[in-house]
C-alpha cells in the first residue's frame, strides 16, 4: 500500500499554548487535523467558559486563512470550581469536557486538584450534565517512582472515581503502560483513552540509552519496552476506546535543553505520519481510520468528520528545528527520515 487514504483525523489531546508560540505551532495541527481537543494549562490556566472562549478567539486569530479547522476547548479543573462552571460547559456550544491535573503532575499543574474528594459534588455534577473528565492519570507524591506513577494512579484513584461515578465519561489520557490499557478495555464503555506517537513509537531508552536525549522525554515519561507493544496492540485492535491523542507540548528549546529540562514533546510537525509510522509497524494501516477518525468523534458524541486526506508513503526529512531564538522548538525525530507524507 502506498497510498492510504483517511476521512480527515481529529486530536484529541493538544497543547497550542497562548501568545507568540501559538502563531508557530496551530497551523502544524491544522494542516492535518479537523479538530482538536486544546488543553488549558496556561499560565494561568483557563478555568472559566469566559476565559476558554477568549482563548478559543486566540487560537482562531491565529489561524492560516485558508485552514478550515475547529478547536474544541477545556477548562481546568481546580479546587475552586464550582457547579455554575459545570452548567456553563453543558450549555456551551465551544467548551465540551474539563482536564483533570493532579496537583503537581506535570507543566503547569501547580494549580490542579489536591484530593478528589474536594471535587466530586463537581463530578457529580459532571456525571448528570455527561460532560467528559479528561484525566491526567499520575499519582504526585515524591515518594513513588517516576516509572510507576501510571500504574499507582490507575490502581489507586482511578478505579475509585470509575466505581463512584460509572455514568461519568471519563478519558484516561495519554495512556503509556500496559496496566491502563487494561483497566480501560475492561471498564464500563464510559472509559476511553488517547494514545500518544511517541508512546507507540518508542521506549525509555530513546530517552537515555547512548545519551541523555530531552526531547525525547514528556510526562507520563516513555516506558519499558513491553509497555510500548500493549500500547501498540490496543491502539491497532479497532476497539473504540482508543483513540488519537497526541499530546503535542511545545516548548522553547533552550528549556527542553536545561538543567531542568521541561516535559513535553512535539509532534504536532508530523502528527498523523508518526501514527502511519507506528501503524504500518504492526502491519495495521487499515486500523489508523478507526483509531484517528472514527473513535474520537463517537466517544465526545460529535458528528464525524466529512473531508479526507490522503498519506503517500514518500520519504522526508524533519528539520532540526522550526522557528528561532526564543521561539525555536525541536520537533520529534528532528533531523530524522520520516517514511510518510500527507499530501
Ligand atoms: C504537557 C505540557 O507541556 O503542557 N507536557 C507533557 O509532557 N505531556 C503537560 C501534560 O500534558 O501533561
Ligand atoms: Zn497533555
Amino acid at each position: 500500500m502506498d497510498k492510504l487514504t483517511l476521512i480527515r483525523p481529529d486530536d484529541w489531546h493538544l497543547h497550542v499554548r497562548n501568545g507568540e508560540i501559538l502563531q508557530h505551532v496551530i497551523n502544524h495541527t491544522a494542516r492535518q487535523f479537523a479538530r482538536a481537543i486544546i488543553m488549558p494549562n496556561l499560565k494561568p490556566p483557563v478555568t472559566t467558559v469566559k476565559q476558554a472562549l477568549a482563548y478559543r478567539q486566540e487560537i482562531l486569530a491565529a489561524l492560516a486563512p485558508d485552514s478550515n479547522f475547529t478547536p474544541l476547548m477545556t477548562l481546568y479543573l481546580t479546587d475552586n470550581t464550582r457547579i455554575a462552571d459545570i452548567e456553563a460547559v453543558a450549555q456551551s456550544e465551544h467548551v465540551v469536557a474539563l482536564k483533570l491535573y493532579p496537583a503537581g503532575a506535570t507543566t503547569n499543574s501547580d494549580a490542579g486538584v489536591s484530593a478528589f474528594e474536594n471535587i466530586y459534588p463537581v463530578l457529580e455534577a459532571m456525571q448528570k450534565q455527561d460532560v467528559p473528565l479528561l484525566v491526567h492519570g499520575e499519582v504526585t507524591a515524591s515518594e513513588y517512582d517516576i516509572f510507576d506513577r501510571e500504574r499507582l494512579f490507575v490502581e489507586q484513584q482511578l478505579s475509585v472515581l470509575t466505581e463512584k461515578f460509572p455514568d461519568l465519561r471519563i478519558v484516561l489520557e495519554h495512556v503509556t503502560t500496559e496496566e491502563a490499557v487494561r483497566f480501560v478495555e475492561t471498564a464500563s464503555s464510559h472509559v476511553a483513552a488517547t494514545i500518544t506517537p511517541q508512546h507507540l513509537l518508542f521506549n525509555r531508552n530513546a530517552i537515555l540509552a547512548g545519551g541523555i536525549r530531552p526531547h525525547y522525554y514528556c510526562l507520563p515519561v516513555l516506558k519499558r519496552e513491553k509497555h510500548r507493544l500493549a500500547l501498540l496492540k490496543a491502539a491497532t485492535s479497532g476497539n473504540p476506546k482508543f483513540f488519537l491523542g497526541t499530546d503535542s507540548a511545545p516548548h522553547p528549546t533552550r528549556l527542553k535543553e536545561n538543567n531542568c529540562g521541561c516535559a513535553g514533546c512535539y509532534s504536532a510537525h508530523a502528527a498523523i505520519e508518526l501514527y502511519a509510522e507506528a501503524f504500518a509497524q504492526a502491519n495495521a494501516l487499515d486500523k489508523l481510520e478507526g483509531f484517528a477518525s472514527l473513535h474520537g468523534p463517537d466517544f465526545y458524541r460529535l458528528p464525524r468528520n466529512q473531508e479526507r486526506i490522503t498519506l503517500s508513503r514518500e520519504s522526508w526529512r524533519v528539520p532540526g528545528h522550526y522557528g528561532q531564538g526564543s521561539l525555536q522548538i525541536t520537533p520529534l525525530k528532528a533531523g530524522e527520515e520520516m517514511l510518510w507524507k500527507v499530501l
